[in-house]
């Protein structure tokens, strides 16, 4: 396969953020998505354990039967809205447009980007949050092995950007609490990465409920069993290893890299993380919202 053309591109900008480059061309078909009531959204900043909670989605919807899981990539059981490759792949909008309704609709989208009927719709959106200091170690090395992005640099380059909000979807500190916020007036069931990780099955009885599906302890045991880190890692229907590595290499940096809470320790110098905590301490302050950066 030759390199399509969006290949390592700079970010475009959306509405004032940075965007994926492939992502953006043709961008009113996200502005123009029809949202239905009973689409049910899965929404994080990148590299916050979105396929990890999509998989969850969709196996409570199958009630733990892992049928459809074992023949279907994630990103045509849970699309990605936005997600586009250009000559190479079906976008996300495409994808959706021709699902039976319950769907499943993931984004990693900023509240002011979301397609114009998505509040009318009032659908009910799962959010999940990841501590953004090994968000930003998630995401350096997913820039390092995804080529829809531009090459990151070194970490202490990508740090100065993660921190500024100079990476795709703009800035982790804006989107965790806004999102944050909107939970008062809409139904939104907001989750932590590391509570999932600590107790996964306490976490998946939450989104059952929230799915409106009864509890049953032996579909919820298959469940974790199947979404366990190592599980996935070796899934090809979740682990994106299906993808031409033109498009995303594994060999420099696995999708499912290390799956665990506090990797940012093997990242982080002590200065950088001195002035890291100072830069979050005051873009933070103004929120009731608070992370866990290790369990
Ligand atoms: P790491 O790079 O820290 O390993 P997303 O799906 O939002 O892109 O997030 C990817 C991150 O979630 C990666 O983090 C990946 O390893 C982690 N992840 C995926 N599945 C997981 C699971 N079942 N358990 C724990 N972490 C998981």
């Amino acid at each position: 396969m030759t390199s399509p053309d969006f290949i390592r591109r700079a970010w475009e900008t959306v509405h004032g953020y940075p965007m994926v480059y492939a992502f953006a061309i043709n961008w009113e078909r996200i502005e123009q998505f029809q949202c239905r009531p009973e689409d049910i959204w899965i929404i994080t900043y990148p590299k916050s354990g979105t396929t990890w909670v999509s998989e969850v989605m969709d196996l409570i919807k199958n009630d733990g039967s892992v049928e459809k899981q074992e023949k279907i990539p994630i990103n045509q059981r849970v699309p990605m809205m936005e997600a586009a490759a250009p000559g190479v792949l079906p976008s996300g909008t495409e994808y959706l447009e021709n699902m039976p309704s319950p769907r499943f609709v993931k984004s990693h989208l900023p509240i002011s980007l979301l397609p114009k009927n998505f509040w009318e719709s009032n659908c009910k959106v799962i959010y999940l949050a990841r501590n953004a200091k090994d968000v930003a170690v998630s995401y350096y090395n997913f820039d390092r092995m995804n080529k829809f992005h531009p090459e990151p640099g070194t970490f202490a380059e990508y740090l100065e950007k993660f921190m500024s909000g100079n990476v795709a979807y703009g800035s982790w500190y804006e989107h965790v609490t806004s999102w944050w916020e909107k939970k008062k007036d809409h139904p939104i069931l907001y989750l932590f990465y590391e509570d999932i990780k600590e107790d996964p099955k306490r976490e998946i009885r939450k989104v059952m409920q929230f799915l409106g599906k009864k509890w049953d302890e032996e579909a919820l045991d298959r469940i974790v069993q199947h979404t366990s880190f190592e599980a996935m890692k070796e899934n090809s229907m979740v682990n994106y290893s299906l993808l031409p590595t033109t498009l995303m290499d594994h060999s420099i940096s696995p999708f499912m890299r290390k799956g665990i809470a506090g990797d940012w320790k093997n990242y982080f110098t002590v200065a950088q993380n001195e002035k890291f905590d100072g830069d979050y301490e005051k873009k933070m302050s103004g929120t009731t919202l608070k992370f866990r950066t290790e369990i």
